[in-house]
């Protein structure tokens, strides 16, 4: 099958590791995309967020609380948000501990060492904008760290990328500035709706548990903005039973913490 282009509805779907091998290191840290890598998978998700210097840093929560050690180093800081906090403060951070002990020392990637990571694996990254609309301008500055490490060549555009969010509105901003990447929707619009959402995603990335056959049929009857069919990636999957539904389905990835549940439920003999 081809190996370039995320899959389309006749092949297996591409297996995302959400934020990294989740289930099996810290996420979003460059330790939980490189268990990905071990375990083999090339596609892996994160979520980005800003700090109060302007950096870019891979964190899923917009606070910083369950996933590092933020309250015991900084105790007078409450509520905790990541843009209350320079990228300076976020870097004294342990974002593994929490986790498992093994993992101690682990920190926050900023978005710059996070993509020249997943660039040393071979990866391939469904990358995240978490709220952009506390972060105004927030997609100009995530593609400032692109260009700057080399991620909106052609190579990359190509193949390599997807930006996906739940914003409707930041994804119409992106693909008015970067029309050429590929870009997700969060979310499970209407069959009446998916024509708009056409319009500047290539793909409705939805939850597992909204969709049917009937739903990712509808998806791939639309086409694109790069007059390409429609696609979609579901999430998140982590049990056999749910990753064959899926793939009866037709979807072309699935997005899971645990990528090596997946890959089994969904092996052809
Ligand atoms: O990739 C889809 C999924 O990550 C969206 O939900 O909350 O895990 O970011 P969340
Ligand atoms: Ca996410």
């Amino acid at each position: 099958t081809n190996t370039v282009q995320a899959s389309t509805a006749t092949d297996s779907p591409v297996v995302v590791a959400h934020r990294g091998a989740s289930a099996y290191a810290p996420e979003n840290t460059l330790a939980a995309i490189d268990k990905a890598s071990d375990m083999g998978f090339r596609w892996v998700e994160n979520d980005v967020q800003r700090t109060k210097d302007g950096e870019l840093v891979i964190m899923h929560d917009d606070n910083l609380k369950r996933t590092t050690n933020v309250e015991e180093v900084f105790p007078d800081r409450s509520p905790w948000k990541v843009a209350d906090f320079t990228a300076a403060e976020i870097a004294k951070l342990d974002a593994g501990s929490w986790f498992d002990a093994k993992y101690a020392g682990a920190r926050v990637p900023t978005l710059e060492q996070y993509m020249n990571r997943v660039e040393q694996n071979h990866q391939k990254l469904v990358l995240e904008v978490k709220k952009p609309e506390l972060y105004p301008g927030i997609e100009q500055d995530t593609l400032d760290v692109l260009k700057k490490t080399g991620w909106l060549d052609r190579e990359h555009v190509g193949s390599k990328l997807v930006w996906q969010s739940f914003s409707a509105d930041s994804m119409r901003k992106v693909h008015a500035l970067r029309p050429d990447i590929k870009k997700g929707f969060l979310g499970t619009p209407s069959v009446a709706e998916l024509p708009e959402y056409a319009k500047f995603v290539d793909q409705i990335n939805s939850r597992h548990t909204t969709i049917s056959y009937a739903y990712v049929a509808s998806i791939h009857a639309m086409r694109g903005p790069h007059d390409k069919p429609l696609e979609i990636f579901t999430w998140t999957v982590d049990e056999a039973a749910d990753a064959q539904r899926a793939d009866g389905y037709g979807v072309d990835g699935i997005i899971s913490n645990k990528p090596d549940v997946v890959r089994s439920a969904i092996a052809d003999d």
